[in-house]
């Protein structure tokens, strides 16, 4: 009986090799590199390679925004891989499941990551091809305590490209930009930077050498411009392969890009997280990105203020400092809308202890004079951002500022809290309902004391001394009108979603 099963297996081997040998002898049909040519640029997937380790496959799916993705649970049933892909963005999916079938010679992939479903068709590449798509990964210093840099010391105040623009800002409008900020008195109100936001970058050449696309036909000469009319030019980048708009990052070239910046005069960066939140996705690696490229800043020897734009993770406020910031962004981005103004100038604009002069808490460019809101959302805007001693970072096409917002932006006396050189964030010390007051010390000993309504209707609001932490107010300046107030306990109306700005003693 024994000898026949022997046999048997004998015949069977002969014909049909046992599954794990042919493994060994034949690679899994998606061993190798498949190449996918013209696949959508985000997030721009150029190739994926399945490796069979003695029928154990593993592999990566290389994008232009996140480098090589490695896959996980990766499982073969009949013509279908299926593996997992870390998400980003998105607590509640922090895995995707992505498919690759095989199809006609060549592969179909499909997966999401974020908020993106993609599917795109592959083929078979060389060698060759593989090699040309590598991603080459970076690692990140380890972080050091970098000395502040002595900016800032009040909050920056200027504008820039990206609440009007998006990236479809040149040359031409930067100058009219500057050009506007001298002839409308706002730079001798104290808006200084001129901020090119995301969409100057073109390619980098053969050494690496990041150069601006065509609508920036000389960087160096634009700062020339800029600095000729006593203002500063700022510019942006991401520490990822791409920036927010797609653009090319700094990832792979920090210290080249410190260089470019500064050889051609650049005095301020926003460095925005964007791509990099693939590969930078906890605490320490966040801090460590920022500190490389404030380390690589600081190694030019030019002064740039640095600006951290991370969304307000990892409670960016404990370190930012360190890592050489002088603002960081507490929030997503801001739109031109009462809800999203009101949501984070109130509710989310940094904790006040993380403020101080050289560091500041960034809620986000204004929107004054986008036309999304009335002037009274406006003028709430402005005293909030004022009180939050936050920078004033314009972001209209200045051209079309009507006289209403040239009056909101340049008012002096309601600049001059935001500037106090005391630099402490306001704050809430009172709220009732929709209603809010607010107040921050000043350096000549006043108090200003903002009182904001929320509501969708008037509202009355009173004030009493000890908003102002004092046992009794001798005088009461309200900022908007430049006229005494009495100190009535009737108190102030205050229109639906206004406020009342008052100084005092
Ligand atoms: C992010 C930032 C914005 C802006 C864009 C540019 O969304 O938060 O402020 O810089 O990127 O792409």
């Amino acid at each position: 009986m024994r000898s026949t099963l022997l046999a048997f297996c004998a015949l069977i081997g002969a014909t049909f090799a046992p599954a794990a040998v042919q493994a060994q002898a034949t690679p899994d049909a998606f061993a190798g590199s498949w190449i996918f040519d013209g696949a959508p640029s985000y997030p721009g997937v150029t190739m994926m390679q399945v490796s069979d380790d003695g029928g154990h496959l593993a592999g990566t799916v290389t994008t232009a925004w996140y480098g090589a993705m490695p896959m996980a649970d990766v499982h073969r049933q009949g013509d279908t891989l299926s593996f997992t892909m870390r998400n980003i963005n998105d607590a509640k999916a922090p895995t995707q499941v992505w498919t690759a079938r095989l199809a006609g010679g060549g592969v179909h992939l499909k997966g999401k990551i974020w908020s993106t479903e993609h599917e795109e068709d592959g083929r078979r590449g060389t060698a060759e091809e593989a090699a040309a798509r590598t991603f080459h990964a970076t690692e990140l210093p380890q972080a050091h305590v970098l000395a502040p840099n002595g900016l800032a010391k009040t909050p920056p105040m200027g504008w820039s490209s990206w609440n009007a623009f998006a990236d479809h800002i040149d040359d031409a409008t930067v100058r009219a930009m500057a050009d506007y900020l001298v002839s409308s008195g706002l730079r001798d109100a104290g808006y200084r930077y001129v901020n090119i936001d995301d969409g100057w970058q073109g390619e980098r050449d053969a050494s690496g050498v990041l150069q601006p696309n065509s609508r920036f036909p000389d960087m160096k000469a634009l700062a020339d411009y800029v600095h000729a009319r006593g203002l500063k030019l700022g510019i942006y980048s991401s520490q990822g392969p791409k920036t927010c708009a797609g653009y090319p990052g700094s990832y792979g070239h920090v210290e080249q890009d410190a260089r470019t910046f500064a050889g051609w005069g650049v005095d301020y960066l926003k460095y925005d997280l964007c791509s990099g939140e693939w590969f930078y996705a906890d605490r320490d690696t966040v801090l460590r990105s920022y500190y490389e490229m404030g380390a690589a800043l600081r190694a030019t020897r030019r002064d740039i203020l640095y600006s951290l734009c991370e969304y307000g993770r990892f409670d960016v406020g404990e370190w930012g400092v360190s890592v050489g910031g002088n603002l960081w962004r507490t929030t997503g981005d801001i739109t031109d809308t009462w809800g999203d103004m009101a949501r984070i100038g109130f509710d989310h604009n940094g904790k006040p202890e993380w403020a101080g002069p050289g560091h500041w808490n960034d809620p986000d460019m204004l929107e004054i004079g986008n036309g999304g809101m009335k002037a009274t959302e406006y003028r709430t805007h402005m005293t909030l951002w004022a009180m939050s001693a936050a920078p004033l970072l314009m972001g209209q096409d200045l051209r079309k500022t009507t006289p209403e917002a040239l009056a909101i932006l340049s008012n002096r006396a309601v600049i001059a809290v935001d500037q106090d050189r005391l630099g402490i964030q306001g704050h809430a010390v009172r709220k009732d309902g929709t209603s809010e007051v607010w107040s921050k010390p000043l350096a000549d000993g006043s108090v200003a004391v903002a009182l904001f309504n929320r509501g969708d209707a008037p509202t009355r609001i009173t004030l009493a001394a000890t908003d102002a932490g004092r046992p009794r107010l001798t005088s009461i300046r309200d900022l908007w009108t430049g006229k005494s107030a009495s100190s009535s306990a009737t108190g102030f109306m205050v229109p639906a979603h206004g406020s009342v700005l008052l100084k005092v003693r």
